[in-house]
């Protein structure tokens, strides 16, 4: 697999591999490539994690459902308005929304949250709710959601089974294209660093992210979780990881790709060092820390986000908040990627 740019041409697992000097020139020159397409401006996100109730059983996440050891929550439509119309940032100019795999809570609280937010803001809406009923799909997207998130965590059948994320890769690799063809802008992406995981399986995934019809992509480093089958392996690596991002971005220089927290949990400047190396998305988490506690996604003690956190890592990596939204950016932007 091969990377074309214009001033470039180097193998993926080259760039997977890559440390030292070569490392950090590679980094730059996906920095450079992010400023090309998107200026130095990074889009900025709220989060509010609506549900943890799951039907999903992933070996890697905390909010599978045999934990039974979890409190389970659902936040009410009037608590999360609350939230987002009154104690957001004034840097955030999107909120996604997010919840375990829970049909419920979409249909009571996900789809009226969109239509009051929409009514009363001009924030861009995006969602990260599983796979769920077409219906569902519609209902959100009518209700004026724009950007579904859906990740596939690892485009290899065989691991994908063994790490027992949703149903099966095929079946998930479908959704994400019925979501590009009724409307949607599409995100997905891939965990760093799952139990045996192999690097053939990464090149694999980023092969089969990479041909389809996406507008952004993400990596994210495997933090071993608490109260799962996983809870005892090693973290992903964070050199790894940001390797990873760096090329996607060569990959794709248009499509967006989020700095994630887990990054500042693997390591040192992790957050910062994936903003200098391409990322264009920051997020700020907003679900109340009562409530963040169970929406266990690794770690009870994961780094949340905060707006002072975000804006400087942002500083940091010599880049700037980004007024248009991403909802708006990308109504804007015509996708290229053609459909495998
Ligand atoms: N390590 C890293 N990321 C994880 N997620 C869930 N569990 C883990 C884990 N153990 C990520 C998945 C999911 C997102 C909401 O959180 O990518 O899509």
């Amino acid at each position: 697999m091969f990377v074309d740019s214009k001033e470039y041409s180097t193998d993926v697992r080259d760039i997977l591999h890559s440390s030292g000097k070569a490392q950090s020139a590679l980094h730059e020159q996906a920095g450079r490539l992010r400023d090309a397409h998107f200026g130095k401006k990074i889009f900025i996100r709220g989060v509010v994690e609506a549900s943890n109730y799951c039907r999903q059983n992933c070996n890697y996440c905390g909010m599978r459902r045999d934990n039974k050891d979890l409190n389970r929550y659902r936040l009410s439509l009037e608590t999360l308005l609350d939230l987002v119309l009154h104690h957001r940032p004034s840097s955030i100019t999107d909120i996604n929304i997010q919840a375990g795999e829970d049909p419920i809570v979409v249909r009571e609280v996900v789809i009226p949250l969109v239509k009051e937010i929409k009514r009363q803001t001009s924030l861009g809406i995006s969602v990260c709710l599983g796979t769920l009923s077409n219906r569902e799909y519609i209902e959100l997207r009518q209700a004026g959601a724009e950007y579904y998130i859906l990740k596939i965590e690892s485009g290899d059948e065989a691991h994908y089974r063994h790490i027992q994320a949703p149903g099966t890769l095929a079946r998930r690799v479908e959704a994400i294209k019925h979501l590009a063809t009724t409307g949607w802008k599409v995100s997905s992406g891939l965990i760093i660093g799952l139990p045996d995981q192999t690097e053939d399986h990464i090149l694999r995934t980023l092969e089969l992210l990479s041909h389809l019809p996406l507008a952004g992509w993400s990596v994210s480093p495997f933090i071993a979780g608490d109260q799962t089958p996983f809870g005892s392996h090693q973290n992903g690596n964070l050199e790894q990881t940001l390797n990873s991002l760096v090329a996607m971005r060569l990959m794709h220089p248009d499509r967006i790709i989020p700095a994630v927290s887990a990054m500042g949990i693997v390591g040192q400047n992790g957050y910062t060092r994936a903003i200098r190396a391409g990322a264009n998305l920051a997020t700020i988490n907003l679900t109340p820390p009562e409530m963040r506690e169970n929406y266990l996604l690794y770690k009870r003690d994961r780094l949340i986000m905060n707006e002072q956190r975000v804006l400087k890592s942002i500083e940091e990596a010599g880049c700037q908040p980004s007024r248009t939204s991403l909802a708006q950016y990308l109504a804007e932007t015509q996708l290229t990627t053609k459909v495998a």
